[in-house]
């Protein structure tokens, strides 16, 4: 009986199908999942609203796979059990739907590239795309569908561990790297994800977490969130990301996972997503433990109500929801519109029955040399130097003798970083592994760890680190933090090299012996300790598979660096929220106070001056966003503006040069910033509107142009409307937000004219001839 009405009901589907003939692809996708709900039982319904973690050995999830009760399932990788699960959806479940088969692919499916923040540094937007479709072509050919990536959470505090897994605090830069990882992922052909498909996450605000520690609440005004948190995400949305993830966090006091205004009225009210919500791990749930709901069932209601369409890891929908069905509390076409979200991503993933794929998943070679080569292209375009005091870098052909000391330069596992858990440690190049497969070294090397892990306080090495030091010519200490410090629910409160690290630099500086360091970590470290023990200083991030030849590469002078940083670097944890993009103050600092000990004793109060920063950290970061040596050095001249005056519907060009002033060849990325100089709000210091990755030989010289038009003069005004408004804005251009050229330029918007009845009569721009575009100063610190 069962299997009659599915065979009745795919023959219904086949036959639609080919009636419609040439219609377009959204309407078979509707008619197709208009059929499969009426024909749905209550159970099965439910069933698609429900993401299990898989246990592979669980008898269980099979039952409930052929009973038509999951919509999907996560964390099951081994490709046989997900051919089996996929079979059994398919072929022995009434309706024949297949299921989504999540995993965190994060960056990286076994072939690791470097963390998201590290990517974010590359500024490049095309071989971001490129990892994001390799993680894809591994992840579906093991069996998967669907990632819960990108994370597009904006955060402005490193303590917050999971800093790692996003772009940073730049909201543009955000954007333009979740868009490229979502097409990156999905490979979209004719409206069908070829790849898989992409996960927008953390449904918002998640990264200003209260002080950087994970799950705690966040408070963001209406125009904060809309102008810094939520663009990201309307971005990828925009791109083609079919799902949103909800975050764990409260937002202003309501749970994210419970938030309607988040949920229902700016997902699809405003955006009109038509696609899947689902929540985070247990999340659901937790909306009791956030005191949201009295018990279960009342906390899947919540979450149902507010827009949750589909339930991780918990079971209260698969528990509650009929109850709440017969009771009235949920009503059959809000459910029938959540089952719908799942069968649309379904649709797209090509799950539904009857539907044949546009293209067959191909035989892929997991970790295959072009993958690892990318692996190794995207650590290379990660790094980001931030000194390099004497040109110690690259080494010279003179140097004779390497003493490599410090834990992480031979620490495979964690070289890969935060969720990685297919990666292989085994595959895995770590500095020291590169050097012992490398022929025709010129120098002779020996690795003294020094420290057993990065946590490692002992100190009993260090006596025969220094005495192997005093025979070295350079010192290469490769530090930092080890994968399992980043990530979910790892915050740091203190931001230093952890263990004895510090300390070991110290005793090797001593010496007197140059030093080089490099550094893995998952998130900005405060390196003010650091940064006077060493000559030159290269941040590696968690590089990946490949970062062991990525880093001895690039210090040999084969590869050049070019990274520059996605967030700021403070120079003290109390520093903290740092980030480029604040707002002036009416009160902003322009000179640093020395410290402490320099003020007279019972000095009055204002003596001092009243500015705003700290008496014994000043207002400046240690590394500001956007910045990054090169081997080589720059300038920039001849910003030249096709008009000062930019015109609604129209743009402007903005023309500068670049000349490669150096010995190196080098990436440069030329960085555009605007300040609305008068405005609605107090607007930020400057925002990054355009970059451009500029290559240059030893002497050459390009001129770069960026075009800005009207968008890039829009703000989120306080009544919450997105638009730009007539006036002055102040153009820098730099190689970091610490920008060295600047001038100005005017936006026009159209104007409305009226009759003397005050109907429209037109719209025109206005122009005005020859007006004088005064350059505001306002802080110019990051
Ligand atoms: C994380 C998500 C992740 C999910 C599934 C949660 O703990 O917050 O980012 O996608 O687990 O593993």
């Amino acid at each position: 009986m069962r299997k009659s009405a599915y065979i009745f009901s795919s023959g219904f589907l086949l036959l639609i199908i080919l009636t419609q003939g040439l219609q377009a692809q959204s309407d078979m996708r509707s008619l197709r999942i208009d059929s499969l709900l009426q024909i749905m039982t209550l159970e099965e319904k439910i069933g698609q609203l429900c993401l299990l973690n898989a246990v592979t050995k669980d008898v269980s999830i099979r039952d409930e796979i052929r009973k038509g009760k999951l919509g999907g399932i996560l964390n099951e990788t081994n490709p046989d059990t997900l051919r089996e699960l996929q079979r059994i959806a398919r072929d022995e479940s009434r309706l024949g739907i297949q299921l989504l088969t999540a995993r965190d692919v994060i960056h990286g499916y076994q072939t690791i590239f470097p963390i998201p923040l590290a990517l974010a540094a590359t500024f490049d937007t095309a071989l971001v795309a490129r990892t994001a479709m390799v993680a894809a072509q591994e992840a579906k050919a093991a069996g998967i569908n669907w990632t819960f990536s990108p994370m597009l959470d904006i955060s402005r505090d490193p303590r917050w561990g999971r800093v790692a897994e996003g772009f940073g605090e730049d909201t543009y830069l955000t954007s333009l790297m979740g868009v490229s990882m979502v097409k990156g992922y999905q490979q979209e052909q004719q409206g069908m994800i070829t790849g898989i498909a992409s996960c927008v996450k953390h449904f918002a605000g998640y990264g200003a977490a209260e002080g950087g520690r994970d799950y705690n609440s966040v408070e963001l005004s209406e125009l904060s969130l809309r102008t810094s948190y939520l663009p990201p995400f309307q971005a990828s949305l925009d791109a083609g990301s079919p799902a949103v993830m909800a975050g764990f966090h409260d937002l202003n006091g309501i749970p994210a996972t419970g938030n309607t205004d988040l949920l229902t009225e700016i997902l699809r009210k405003e955006w009109r997503f038509e696609g899947l919500v689902v929540s985070d791990w247990e999340s659901v749930p937790q909306l009791q433990t956030h005191g949201l709901a009295v018990n279960q069932k009342e906390a899947a209601a919540h979450a149902f109500l507010a827009g949750c369409d589909m339930e991780m890891a918990s079971t209260s929908y698969q528990t509650y929801l009929a109850d709440l069905i017969h009771a009235g509390t949920i009503s059959m076409p809000q459910l029938n519109q959540a089952v719908a979200r799942v069968l649309y991503l379904k649709f797209k993933l090509g799950l539904l029955p009857g539907q044949i794929l546009p293209q067959e998943p191909v035989h892929i070679r997991l970790q295959a040399d072009s993958f690892r080569d990318l692996a190794l292209e995207a650590a290379l375009k990660s790094f980001v130097l931030l000194k390099n005091d004497h040109q110690l870098l690259p080494l010279s052909s003179n140097t004779k003798n390497v003493l490599i000391v410090g834990p992480m330069a031979d620490a495979p596992h964690d070289q890969l970083g935060t969720w990685s858990p297919d990666g292989h440690k085994d595959e895995t190049i770590t500095p020291v592994d590169y050097l012992q497969s490398a022929e025709n070294l010129s120098f002779e090397w020996k690795y003294i760890p020094g420290l057993r892990n990065s946590r490692d306080k002992s100190t009993e090495s260090f006596k025969s680190l220094v005495k192997a030091a005093k025979t070295a010519d350079v010192i290469l200490c490769i530090v930092g933090e080890e994968a399992i410090l980043s990530g979910e629910s790892h915050s740091r409160a203190d931001l230093h090299l952890p263990g004895a690290q510090e300390e070991m630099l110290r005793a090797l500086r001593e010496t007197g012996k140059p030093i080089v360091a490099v550094i893995l970590a998952g998130r900005p470290l405060v390196l003010s300790a650091v940064l006077d023990q060493v000559d030159a200083l290269l941040y590696a991030w968690a590089p990946g598979t490949m970062g062991g030849p990525a880093i001895i590469r690039m210090l040999l002078g084969e590869k050049q660096p070019s990274g520059k940083l996605p967030i700021t670097f403070p120079a003290h944890e109390g520093q903290i929220p740092l980030y480029y993009n604040h707002r002036n103050t009416g009160k902003p600092a322009f000179t640093v106070l020395s410290d402490l000990s320099s003020i007279p004793e019972e000095a009055p109060q204002f003596s001092i001056g009243n500015t705003s920063q700290y008496l014994d950290e000043g207002f400046e970061p240690l590394f500001p966003f956007g910045f990054g040596l090169n081997y080589s050095t720059s300038s920039l001249s001849d910003l030249v503006l096709s008009s000062s005056i930019c015109l609604a519907g129209d743009s402007v060009q903005v023309a500068i040069t670049i000349t490669n002033t150096g010995h190196y060849e080098m990436e440069e990325t030329v960085q555009l910033y605007l300040k609305d100089v008068v405005a609605a709000i107090a607007s930020p210091v400057k925002e990054l509107k355009d970059f451009a990755k500029v290559f240059l030989k030893p002497g050459e010289r390009k001129k770069v142009v960026f075009y800005l038009n009207e968008d890039d003069f829009k703000y989120m005004h306080p009544n919450l409307q997105h638009f730009a408004d007539e006036g002055y804005f102040n153009l820098m251009i730099g190689t970091s937000s610490q920008t060295s050229l600047e001038t100005g330029v005017y936006f026009k918007p159209l104007v409305q004219e009226t009759d003397s009845q005050g109907d429209n009569i037109n719209l025109k721009t206005q122009l005005i001839e020859n007006e004088k575009i005064p350059i505001i100063k306002t802080e110019n610190n990051h």
